[in-house]
């Protein structure tokens, strides 16, 4: 099945989906995206996704393309066109088109663009079972991470920095030595003494729908945690590590720089975890 992208109101075959030079997103990364996980072809928190969404627009004072129902319904008709049953769709709004120029524009209207793709459950299951390593990097981000704009310079160098290492995520610390989150990713430890800690939301950090989920579960099976910054040196000694996302779902981590967490496999907590966000999932 040959992949289609919405572009501004079209459906087209992904290879000739464009936006015009002058879009903000491409001149000044003046936009905000989401990205949704597809679960056995059903959108998983769509809800928070699209709450998040509107949130980032409004903090940018940027005008939605469209109300939240046509969204939906435009989220629908691409994972249909695409045939999705395991994967994700990407939402990108921008300013729009205009000439190039500082200020906001009068009367450009925002840009919607969406496309689907596929990931393998399997494959997901095979990496969450070997666990994956991370480095440390400084966080060298603006001062409203909590906004999910298009703007990942120093995330992409934060990535990249990890794919030459040879490790799969790069987890950023602030000025004071905490771990703020992954490059795209939220981090969390289990302690010596069994805690779970993960840094409470603010503007330095992105309020990840998959972590307040996982949250929310816990809460459920009445599972303790401490909403808490922890540093670097904390995260080296944990006793676990895992990352959570919307594609990786909740994901062990088995090594932090140089420093092998526990006896180099996954935490049996972290497994856990994983498996009552698979079953929440599922559901
Ligand atoms: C910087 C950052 N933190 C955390 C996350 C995880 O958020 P979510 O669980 O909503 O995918 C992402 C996801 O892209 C991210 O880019």
């Amino acid at each position: 099945m040959s992949r289609i992208a919405y572009v501004n109101g079209q459906y087209v075959p992904h290879q000739h989906a464009c936006v015009h030079i002058e879009d903000r997103g491409y001149q000044f990364a003046d936009g905000v995206y989401e990205v949704v996980p597809i679960v056995g072809g059903k959108l998983i928190d769509e809800k928070g996704h699209l709450d998040r969404l509107w949130r980032s627009m409004n903090e940018l004072k940027m005008d939605a393309p469209m109300k939240r129902r046509p969204m939906q319904l435009v989220m629908a008709e691409v994972i249909r066109r695409n045939g999705i049953e395991n994967g994700l769709i990407y939402m990108q709004v921008t300013r729009g088109v205009a000439p190039r120029d500082h200020p906001f524009p009068k009367n450009a209207q925002p840009a919607l663009v969406m496309t689907a793709k596929r990931l393998s459950m399997e494959k997901a299951a095979q990496k969450a079972e070997k666990g994956v390593t991370v480095i440390t990097v400084p966080d060298i981000r603006w001062q409203r991470c909590d906004i999910k704009s298009v703007s990942l310079l120093p995330n992409i160098l934060a990535k990249q920095e990890a794919v030459e290492k040879g490790a799969y995520e790069a987890f950023q610390f602030d000025g004071e030595g905490n771990i703020t989150e992954g490059s795209s990713t939220n981090a969390w430890i289990i302690d010596q003494d069994g805690t779970l800690i993960t840094r409470p939301t603010s503007n330095s950090i992105l309020a990840g729908i998959t972590r307040a989920a996982l949250i929310e579960l816990l809460k459920e099976k009445g599972i303790k945690l401490e909403l808490r910054s922890f540093t670097v040196d904390e995260l080296r000694n944990a006793r676990e590590v895992f990352l959570t996302s919307s594609s990786s779902y909740v994901q062990p981590v088995v090594q932090v720089d140089d420093k092998v967490i526990g006896n180099g496999k996954p935490g049996s907590v972290s497994l856990e975890l994983r498996t009552i966000f698979k079953d929440y999932m599922d559901r």
